[in-house]
């Protein structure tokens, strides 16, 4: 589904991304850990477009990311992303969040959008919050509802980048039971995360990204059990404090 060949990307004379390689299978849940400023989120990035790679190559479902030629919008909309902050639209409810791209990208009827719309509040719990504005739901709340609004344009991926690390403790539990919920019904999640029990629990493989490569991965129980590379086992100890 994924596949990413020395990927690089640099801003200005900082070197961040210095040869990414990976092949993420559909289905598959991976969960990227690593110290801040490493390249997580430049990395997610750029699996979405949002940032233009400097080299290489990244295909997601066959289709070429980095290539000038390519419709950046067909191309997200199979591609979704929820950021550690909600970025939901604070004038819509959120129905009209939920319905606004699949109306304008997709092209879908408001009366088609409506239901897809149902269905996923349903889904992530929020049905009864459909009229809701952002600023009258809780941090998880609205954070599910992100995730809602990503699948309403039923991506064929979904990246996630810290989308639990602005909340506080007691919402994190409904908004990753939602993540998890997702990767059992076999969508291929890419997962930028703090969460060392989700990751162990839910993923099948882990990066660790270290200085703008991919220094260690492998299954949860080895990555975060039994790391062979120093920088890891330095990185787990410092988060597992
Ligand atoms: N638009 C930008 N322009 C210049 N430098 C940038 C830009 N975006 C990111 N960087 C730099 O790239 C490096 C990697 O940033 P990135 O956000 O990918 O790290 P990260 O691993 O996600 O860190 P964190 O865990 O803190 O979120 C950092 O040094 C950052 O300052
Ligand atoms: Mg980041």
């Amino acid at each position: 589904m994924i596949h990413v060949k020395q990927l690089q990307k640099s801003y200005g004379s900082a070197h961040i991304l210095r040869g990414i390689d990976c092949d993420i299978a559909e289905s598959e849940v991976v969960c990227v850990i690593g110290p801040s400023g490493s390249g997580k989120s430049t990395f997610l990035r750029c699996l979405n477009g949002l940032e233009e790679a400097s080299d290489g190559e990244i295909l997601v479902d066959g289709v070429m990311v980095n290539d000038p030629a390519i419709d950046l919008n067909a191309m997200r909309a199979g591609v979704g992303m929820v950021f550690q902050r909600f970025n939901l639209f604070p004038h819509m409810s959120v129905l009209e969040n939920l319905i606004m791209a699949p109306m304008q990208v997709k092209k879908m009827s408001r009366k088609d959008a409506v239901v897809v719309a149902e269905k996923l509040l349903l889904k992530v719990g929020l049905l009864d919050k459909i009229d809701a504005f952002p600023n009258q739901l809780s941090g998880g709340q609205q954070q599910r509802v992100a995730i809602a609004r990503a699948l309403a344009m039923e991506p064929k991926v979904m990246l996630f980048d810290e989308p639990t690390s602005a909340l506080d403790p007691e919402l994190v539990g409904e908004v990753l039971t939602v993540m998890k919920a997702l990767a059992e019904e076999g969508m291929t999640m890419v997962v930028v995360t703090h969460e060392m029990g989700f990751a162990r629990e839910v993923s099948d493989r882990v990066f660790f990204i270290d200085q703008g490569v991919i220094m260690e991965q492998g299954p949860p129980q080895q990555v975060l059990g039994a790391p062979h590379n120093e920088r890891t086992r330095d990185f787990l100890r410092k988060v597992l404090l």
